[in-house]
């Protein structure tokens, strides 16, 4: 891997990807974007990892794609190319992902941090969907996540003039979770993943799928697929297991099975 550092276990059954392209600010690059799309993959097959933490570093989490890459770029080569199989890969993730996001993270890197489950940012944080000052548009999945998080006025605002907005601004709007101070954002999000991967693998899995279900279906739906994914808890140890430690008073022990 040349443009990211993986850390499987950078905390008990948390790993870490770090973006490292830091002279260009994590631009995404194909390589980098396939580099994370194997990495992902691998880390969703490794039964010891039961979350995943995505960061850049202070200065950028990424500013989008590389725009140098595509400069020259007719619509025929971007659709042989077939970017978006590698991030409908990524978003196929099935253990639950936080980015940890602090300095830019525009364009594709806005995006690539929707495409996370959860999103923990430093107050030195920036938000934003740019493409339109270069005379694009978001193109991996920004109209649709952001105008889903944040609501069509604002969403809109931001696609069609290419304002940033702060951490502060964006955890107001309900597009992230929560901002810290910048030597805390890491820490922060290791908690959360620390938290989540104390939970049963499999409810975890189901329970990401079944809320991601809301973004892709109508309520009847939605509300069917949850229902579904509910009764198969119950086809798991790990409920017999929750379930009788909380009526024996302790601390369950989830095996993901
Ligand atoms: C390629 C980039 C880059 C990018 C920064 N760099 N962003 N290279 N693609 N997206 C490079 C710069 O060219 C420069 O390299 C180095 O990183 C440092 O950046 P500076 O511009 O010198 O830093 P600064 O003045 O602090 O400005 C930071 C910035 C600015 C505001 C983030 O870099 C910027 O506006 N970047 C582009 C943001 C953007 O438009 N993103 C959307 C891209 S389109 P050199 O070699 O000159 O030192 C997109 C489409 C997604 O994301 C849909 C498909 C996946």
């Amino acid at each position: 891997m040349e443009f990211i550092l993986v850390t499987p276990q950078a905390q008990p059954h948390v790993a870490l990807i770090q973006l490292n392209r830091p002279k260009e600010l994590n631009a995404l690059n194909l390589q980098l974007m396939g580099e994370l799309r194997d990495a992902l993959k691998e880390l969703d097959e490794n039964e010891e990892v039961r979350a995943i933490v995505i960061t850049g570093n202070a200065r950028a989490f990424a500013a989008g794609a590389d725009i140098k890459q595509m400069a020259g770029k007719t619509a025929i080569d971007m659709l042989n190319i077939d970017q978006f199989s590698t991030w409908d890969q990524i978003r196929k993730t099935k253990k639950p992902i936080i980015a940890a996001v602090s300095g830019f993270a525009l364009g594709g890197g806005c995006e690539l941090a929707m495409t996370c489950d959860m999103i923990v940012a430093s107050e030195t944080a920036m938000f934003g969907q740019p493409e339109i000052k270069i005379g694009v548009m978001p193109g991996a999945g920004g109209t649709q996540r952001l105008t889903k998080a944040i609501g069509k006025a604002k969403a809109m605002e931001m696609v069609l003039t290419g304002k940033f907005i702060s951490a502060e601004e964006a955890e107001k709007q309900g597009l992230i979770n929560r901002v810290v101070p910048v030597e805390l954002y890491l820490e922060e999000a290791f908690k959360l993943a620390g938290e989540i991967a104390q939970m049963s693998p499999v409810a975890v899995k189901l329970a990401k799928e079944s809320v991601n279900r809301a973004f892709e279906t109508q309520l009847d739906e939605g509300l069917h697929f949850e229902r579904k994914n509910f009764y198969l808890c119950f086809a798991s140890e790990d409920q017999t297991e929750g379930m009788n430690a909380f009526v024996e008073k302790r601390k369950p022990e989830f095996k993901g099975r």
